[in-house]
């Protein structure tokens, strides 16, 4: 047992033969405030995709500020498979990717089953061979996230798509065309999908109800240093004119805002203290403004924000929306400050149907919740008690730590490579805010329950 992340090891990620330790789990000792300074490293949204963005150019892409996750692991794996070479410097926090003339076109299913991100290799492979066989993805369990919007706007701009024995295949032979796309809903997957297609397809793209998270502007300013023609970046109307090649580049992965709000979070409802060092208060305005009423008191400083708490935050109401509106990734996070705080809440989930799965866990620590649709009200308690939960995705697994450090006694989260997929070195991160939290080895973890 130890106190540090003990993550199995990976240093060059073509060879790292990373197995899912499934059954390992954080042991979480209650009662103590984060007070401390806390660093954030890129956005798992952001480098995954781009990651595939490299696919589009031969040649030697370099991706900075890369987050040593799970996800970055898979996805690597996965780029290596369709032919590139990858390099990771864990020190330097630095991908190097070396795309090949000729790319594979199949991105199997026991990597994509891993992580649904892997969709995001579609628009890359049919630009750049005019043909594509992506596996259905997996992914987190929340919901059914369907593909419609992805394979519609191929469909537009030229491509035969279909799915077959659990394979999405898209085919563009003649090369895509450039054409007028409206989004049902401003996806977040679809919007890159199509973005990566459109900036070598033949003629002009329009997306319009595109999405517009900080990730999709980090991905259209890579796009746009490889020679990409893109205008209307951060709106909801994108148009591209497609070019006939792309070069490498190098690029900074944009902070992780999702972790940022986490930290920010984990302060107010510990009533601590935390700097969040490299985030951008920007990109988390609604959130902050949230913790602000439930009566943090939230400041600027160099690089980042300080999110100080003195007394029982105060419940929030929370609905989720498409950027700028509140992040659904931060929404569990939020619903364990909201078990704990004085007063009444209500959350509404618009993005993911299956998103409240999680709130059995928090019940098990004691929390008061009932859900009903896409509702969730809460009635705050003024503690939780301590009990072995289970983590179901990334974010719901990070929700549970946070109301671990507030429930009284001992609180073990297992299946942690959820939280393992999207937050580097969390347990070494948390310790050093002053939390008791370890990773348990399988032979340590308590019976099951
Ligand atoms: C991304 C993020 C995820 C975040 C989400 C919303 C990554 C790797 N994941 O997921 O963390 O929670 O954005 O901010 O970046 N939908 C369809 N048809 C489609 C596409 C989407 O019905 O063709 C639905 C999905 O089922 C889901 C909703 O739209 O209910 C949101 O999906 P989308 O915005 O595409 O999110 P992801 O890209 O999957």
């Amino acid at each position: 047992m130890g106190k540090s992340d003990a993550m199995p090891a990976y240093t060059n990620l073509p060879g790292m033969g990373r197995t899912i330790p499934e059954v390992e789990a954080f042991l979480i000792r209650g009662g103590h405030p984060l007070v401390g300074e806390v660093s954030v490293a890129g956005a798992k949204n952001s480098v995954l995709k781009l990651m595939a963005v490299a696919l589009l150019a031969e040649g030697r892409t370099t991706i900075t500020g890369v987050p040593d996750i799970l996800d970055v692991a898979i996805m690597g794996k996965l780029v290596t498979r369709l032919g590139c070479e990858v390099a990771w410097d864990k020190a330097a926090q630095t991908l190097t990717i070396d795309v090949p003339a000729e790319l594979e076109q199949r991105a199997d299913y026991d990597l994509v089953r891993q992580m649904r991100a892997s969709i995001s290799v579609l628009g890359p492979l049919i630009a750049r061979l005019g043909v594509a066989d992506i596996a259905l993805p997996g992914g987190d369990a929340i919901g059914s996230r369907g593909l419609d919007m992805h394979m519609a706007g191929l469909e537009r701009m030229g491509a035969k798509v279909t799915s077959e024995h659990g394979y999405l295949l898209a085919s563009a032979p003649e090369r895509l065309s450039g054409a007028t796309i409206w989004l049902d809903f401003p996806s977040v997957g679809a919007t890159e999908t199509l973005m990566m297609a459109a900036v070598m397809a033949q003629g002009i793209t329009v997306i319009d109800n595109a999405a517009r998270e900080p990730e999709i502007v980090d991905i259209t300013e890579m796009l746009v240093k490889m020679g990409a023609q893109i205008d209307g970046v951060g709106t909801s109307t994108l148009t591209i004119e497609g070019v006939d090649q792309l070069h490498p580049t190098t690029h900074d992965t944009v902070p992780d805002r999702i972790v940022a709000g986490t930290w920010a979070v984990g302060a107010a409802m510990t009533q601590g203290d935390v700097t969040v060092k490299h985030a951008r208060m920007n990109h988390l305005a609604i959130a902050l403004d949230k913790l602000t009423e439930a009566g943090a008191s939230v400041s600027e400083v160099d690089d980042g924000f300080r999110v100080v708490m003195d007394e029982r935050p105060k419940s929030v109401d929370i609905v989720t929306l498409p950027y700028p509106g509140f992040a659904t990734d931060l929404q569990p996070q939020f619903i364990a400050m909201n078990a704990v705080a004085d007063g009444l809440s209500m959350v509404t989930e618009n993005l993911f149907e299956a998103r409240f799965k999680f709130v059995n866990e928090l019940i098990r620590l004691g929390a008061d919740i009932r859900t009903e649709g896409h509702h969730a009200v809460i009635t705050g308690r003024p503690t939780l008690s301590g009990a072995p939960v289970e983590a179901h995705d990334i974010r719901a697994g990070a929700s549970l730590v946070l109301a671990g450090l507030v429930a009284q006694g001992d609180t073990v989260v297992s299946k942690v490579h959820h939280i393992d997929r999207g937050y580097s070195g969390f347990v070494s991160d948390l310790t050093g805010l002053g939390a008791q939290i370890e990773r348990l080895a399988p032979a340590e973890m308590p019976a099951q329950r």
